[in-house]
Parts: structure tokens; C-alpha cells; sequence
């Protein structure tokens, strides 16, 4: 170093600089670098901002900033190369005293102790260290990311008890609450897991056991994480009908049971409260598959659960007396469940032959009581008969009648009380006795009937005959003969309605 003896005043103003060049002691006095930060936490995404000033003591050398001590350190700023570090810049631009600088889009391995560091120039051209501020610790404050919760990956049947596992990442710091909520209510679980993702970042992982119920179809869990970043908690959730299988219950109705032959049959399967939808219906009969055309859908229940009914009409034909109709039921994807009912056909002649049976006792009955009667009255009818004939035989008379006609005049209302009314057939049928037959009257002997017809006589000059076999005797009071008369001659009476 030499004095510049032509210009004796800026040799005077530049002695103290050569001796602090000279005096590197005095230089480091001199030389003044402030960096006021202790501790500066950022929010991982912020723009960090790390001070750091200068005197203005003109040292050659370059000002930097340093993450980490030692052999960790890593050059975040360059005075000399300030376009190599695209994320930081400068917080006055081209400043000597100022050396903050701002750091964009802080990540948590951003974290560390920052270094703001005045370099100086050695003659070999190398630059060393001449100052260094006391550090600026960096925290990167990371959010948690939303909870995720996740349950198993096949569904579980009811009483099932299910891990579900929440998992927030890349929150920093590591302290973290986590809380289980099933509709509101809470529910206890283990301390979360926490462990070390990347540099100064955690994951969490909490994991909760939850015993699935039938009502669970409508339920949601619940995962709620507090952190220190975090103004409100973040909350995950799940609801537990993805995890949820409610098999059917199933029955199979028939209507009607037994059937009658030829009826149509209605088999319903009802497939009751099960979960999730995913449900199918087929028909077998004696193990065969009918066809169905008629494919319902399920109804969703008001506790989230479904429902389906499944129809199919079976002729009752006798052949299939005794099959079993059997209902299947494929639930997600499970194994079938088979329920199954009979077709019963009501055996149609045992049904009428015991009606018959009974229709025929009841017959017989009437049948045996009416030939009964018959028969009596026949036996009765030709007993008379044969009496009669036998007393027309001996009075060789002919099988002929002749009605008495009874007077006009009489009244029509007293037939039967007044004798005149009747009108009289004779019996004896010789021509020649006719005369006699006329004036000759019952005997106490004689015998004699009243016969009973329905149409009138056309005239006085038409006879009525009747044939006796055909005559319905009907039993009158016996009348007293108004007259003696001959022995032998018989008669009887023929009553005729009159008009
Ligand atoms: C830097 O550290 C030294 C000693 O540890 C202390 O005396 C000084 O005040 C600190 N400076 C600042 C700016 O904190
Ligand atoms: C840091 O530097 C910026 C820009 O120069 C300034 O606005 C801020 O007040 C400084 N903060 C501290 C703590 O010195
Ligand atoms: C920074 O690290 C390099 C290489 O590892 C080393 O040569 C240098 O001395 C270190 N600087 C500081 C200030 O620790
Ligand atoms: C932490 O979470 C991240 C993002 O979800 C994942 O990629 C990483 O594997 C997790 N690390 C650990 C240790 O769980
Ligand atoms: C039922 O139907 C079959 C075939 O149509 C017929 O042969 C049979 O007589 C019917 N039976 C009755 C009881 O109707
Ligand atoms: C299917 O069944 C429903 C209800 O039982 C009925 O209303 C509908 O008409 C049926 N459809 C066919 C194609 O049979
Ligand atoms: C239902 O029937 C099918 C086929 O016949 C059979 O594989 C299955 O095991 C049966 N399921 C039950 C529960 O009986
Ligand atoms: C059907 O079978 C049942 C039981 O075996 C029997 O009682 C009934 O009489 C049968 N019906 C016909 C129509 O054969």
C-alpha cells in the first residue's frame, strides 16, 4: 500500500481507509452488521423477510446470506450473482447498507438459521468471511392439509366393530389434537401418530374403532384437527353406509295356500330392509329359474335402509302339487340366500267327494223317507185297488163311470158340505142296470171314493170317465147312504172342481 503524494487531500481522505485495510483489527470495529431478528416464523406459501444492515464502512467484498453454519451451509443470496437465486430478492434494490432480502413461496424445508454474512476479499482474490450477523431462525408454519378419513375397503356387517384412520399431512409444528365424532357425539380414540414427513413437516395418522349398528346406514364420522395454524379446526368426514352392509331379511308369501286347480298362484318375496341397493331377485321352481318379467326396484326406507317386493304367478297345475318355489336373493355381491315355499294344490275330489258324501246322506235320507211313503201309499193305492177289483169282478161291472152332475143351481161355494155338490160316478157299469144304477144309493157295506180333478166337465152330455188305476182315493168322512140300496151294486164318488 502507497500513499498517493499528488493529491495530498484525498490521501488524507483515504488514510483511514487504507488503515483499516491495513488494521483489519480497527476495520472490524468499525464495520457495523445488524441482523435484528431472532426468531421469524412464516406461514409455508408467505414471502419470508430477513433483515439485515450494514455501515456504510466501504469493505471490498460481498454481501451474502447464509442458511446453516458450517459445513450445512447452503448460499441463499449472492450480492455478486443476485439473479442466480430467483426466489429472494432484494428489499431495497442495490442498497449498501441493506441487505434484507425477501423470500418467496417459504416451504418448510425452508426452515433453519439464517446467516446475513460480509464477505472480504483476500489478494488471492478469494473471498472469506469478515462479519456475520447472529442468525435469524426460521419456522415454517404448516397448515395441516384436510383430514381424510378412510375406512376398510370391503364393507362390514352389522356388530362388526371397523378401524377408520384419519391422516392430516405437512403441518408443522408437530403438536397436533385430533377428535372422533359419530353424529356429533364424540368418541374416544388413541393419541394420533405423528411422524416425520419431509424436513420440519408431520404427517398425523389417529385411528378409531367404531361398532357398526343397523341406524349407522344415516351416521358420519367425524374427524376434527386443531392446530396452532389453524384459526377454526378442519374437519373430515365419513359416512358409514359406504362401509355398511345390512343383509335382507327374506320371506316368501303364497297366496293362495293351498289353490285350487288351474288358479294362479302368487308367490311375493319380500326382501326387507337391507343395505346398500345393490339386490337381485330371481325365481326357481324345484330348482329351475322361472322367468320374470316383472323386475321392481327397492324403496328406500326412512332409515336408509331398502326394501323390494318380487311377484310371480305359478298355475296351479295338479303336476305341480308339492314344488317349492324358492326366491334368491343376491345382496352385493354376497352368496345367494334361498328362501323357499310349497304350491299346494287342494285336492279338488277329495274336497267334493266328501261334500258328495254328505250330499248323499243327506239324499239318501230324503230318498229313503220319500220311497218310504211311496211305497206305502202304493201298497195302500193297489190294496184298495184289489179290493175294488175284486168287488167289481163279482158284480161283473165294467171299468166305466159316469159323473152325477149336481144341480146348476146349487151354490158353488158349499161343494164339499153339500152332498148335491158331488158329482157321482157310477161304478156299475151294465147298461142295462143303469136305471137302477140311477135310483140305487150306498149300502152300509159299500164303499166308495172321492176322486179329485181339475178340470170341469165340458157339458152335460159329456162323461167323465176315470180309470181307476189312476185315481188318487182320497179318504172322506164316511157318508151315510141317503137311500137303501141294492146289494151288490158299487159306487164311488167323484169330486170335480168346479168353475
Ligand atoms: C448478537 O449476539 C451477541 C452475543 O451473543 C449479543 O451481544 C448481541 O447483542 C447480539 N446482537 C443482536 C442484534 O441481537
Ligand atoms: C426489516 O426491513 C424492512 C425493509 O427494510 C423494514 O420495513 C422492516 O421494518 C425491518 N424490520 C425489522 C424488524 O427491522
Ligand atoms: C460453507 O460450506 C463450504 C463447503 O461445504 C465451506 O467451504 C465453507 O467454509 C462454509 N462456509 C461457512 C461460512 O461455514
Ligand atoms: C406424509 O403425507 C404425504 C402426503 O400425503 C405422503 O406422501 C407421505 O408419504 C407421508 N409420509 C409419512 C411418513 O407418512
Ligand atoms: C286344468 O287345466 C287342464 C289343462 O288346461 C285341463 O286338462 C284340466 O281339466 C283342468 N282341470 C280343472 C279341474 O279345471
Ligand atoms: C309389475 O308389478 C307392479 C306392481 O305389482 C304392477 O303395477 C305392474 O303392472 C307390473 N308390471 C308388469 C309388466 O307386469
Ligand atoms: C342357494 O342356492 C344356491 C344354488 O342352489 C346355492 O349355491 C346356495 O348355497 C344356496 N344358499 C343358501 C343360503 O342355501
Ligand atoms: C297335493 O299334495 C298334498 C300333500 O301331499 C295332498 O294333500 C293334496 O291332496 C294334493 N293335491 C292334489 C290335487 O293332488
Amino acid at each position: 500500500m502507497e500513499p498517493h503524494p499528488r493529491d495530498p487531500g484525498r490521501a488524507a481522505w483515504a488514510l483511514p481507509c487504507l488503515l483499516l485495510l491495513a488494521l483489519p483489527g480497527v476495520g472490524a470495529q468499525a464495520f457495523s452488521l445488524h441482523q435484528p431478528q431472532d426468531k421469524v416464523p412464516v406461514a409455508a406459501g408467505e414471502t419470508l423477510t430477513l433483515n439485515c444492515t450494514t455501515s456504510s464502512m466501504p469493505v471490498v467484498g460481498s454481501v451474502r446470506w447464509l442458511k446453516g453454519w458450517g459445513s450445512e451451509n447452503k448460499t441463499i443470496y449472492d450480492q455478486r450473482v443476485p439473479s442466480f437465486f430467483p426466489r429472494v430478492t432484494r428489499a431495497v434494490d442495490g442498497s449498501d447498507t441493506d441487505f434484507t432480502i425477501h423470500i418467496r413461496n417459504v416451504q418448510p424445508e425452508d426452515m433453519g438459521t439464517y446467516y446475513c454474512v460480509k464477505y472480504t476479499k483476500e489478494d488471492s482474490g478469494e473471498e472469506v468471511v469478515f462479519r456475520r450477523g447472529n442468525g435469524t431462525e426460521v419456522s415454517v408454519q404448516a397448515k395441516p392439509s384436510p383430514p381424510l378419513v378412510s375406512g376398510p375397503e370391503q364393507r362390514a356387517v352389522l356388530g362388526q366393530s371397523v378401524p377408520f384412520t384419519c391422516t392430516a399431512t405437512g403441518f408443522f409444528p408437530r403438536e397436533i389434537t385430533v377428535k372422533w365424532f359419530k353424529n356429533k357425539n364424540p368418541i374416544s380414540a388413541q393419541q394420533p401418530q405423528v411422524s416425520e414427513w419431509r424436513v420440519k413437516t408431520y404427517n398425523m395418522s389417529s385411528t378409531v374403532k367404531v361398532t357398526l349398528q343397523k341406524d349407522d346406514v344415516l351416521s358420519q364420522l367425524t374427524c376434527e384437527v386443531q392446530h396452532s395454524t389453524l384459526p377454526a379446526p378442519l374437519r373430515g368426514s365419513f359416512q358409514l353406509s359406504r362401509v355398511l352392509r345390512v343383509p335382507p331379511i327374506v320371506e316368501v308369501d303364497t297366496k293362495p295356500s293351498p289353490a285350487e286347480v288351474n288358479k294362479t298362484v302368487t308367490f311375493t318375496c319380500l326382501v326387507k330392509e337391507f343395505y346398500p341397493a345393490d339386490v337381485s331377485v330371481s325365481w326357481l321352481q324345484n330348482g329351475i329359474q322361472i322367468k320374470v318379467e316383472n323386475i321392481s326396484r327397492p324403496s328406500e326406507l326412512s332409515s336408509g335402509l331398502f326394501r323390494l317386493e318380487s311377484q310371480v304367478e305359478v298355475q296351479a297345475t295338479e303336476e305341480k302339487n308339492g314344488s317349492t318355489i324358492t326366491c334368491r336373493v343376491v345382496h352385493d355381491a354376497q352368496a345367494p340366500a334361498n328362501t323357499s315355499a310349497f304350491l299346494w294344490i287342494s285336492n279338488p275330489a277329495q274336497g267334493e267327494s266328501s261334500k258328495g258324501s254328505q250330499m248323499l246322506k243327506d239324499d239318501m235320507l230324503i230318498y229313503i223317507v220319500v220311497g218310504v211313503v211311496c211305497t206305502v201309499l202304493a201298497l195302500l193305492v193297489a190294496a184298495i185297488l184289489y179290493l175294488i177289483r175284486t168287488k167289481q169282478i163279482k158284480g161283473k161291472s165294467s171299468p166305466s163311470a159316469r159323473l152325477h152332475e149336481p144341480e146348476k143351481s146349487s151354490e158353488a161355494t158349499t161343494q164339499e158340505s153339500d152332498p148335491n155338490n158331488l158329482t157321482y160316478a157310477d161304478l156299475n157299469f151294465e147298461k142295462e142296470r143303469k136305471t137302477i144304477r140311477r135310483m140305487v144309493e150306498m149300502s152300509q157295506q159299500s164303499e166308495y171314493a172321492c176322486i179329485q180333478t181339475n178340470r170341469a166337465p165340458n157339458g152335460d152330455d159329456n162323461l167323465t170317465y176315470a180309470d181307476l188305476d189312476m185315481v188318487h182315493l182320497s179318504k172322506a168322512p164316511k157318508r151315510p147312504a141317503p137311500r137303501p140300496e141294492e146289494t151288490g151294486s158299487e159306487y164311488a164318488s167323484v169330486q170335480i172342481t168346479r168353475k
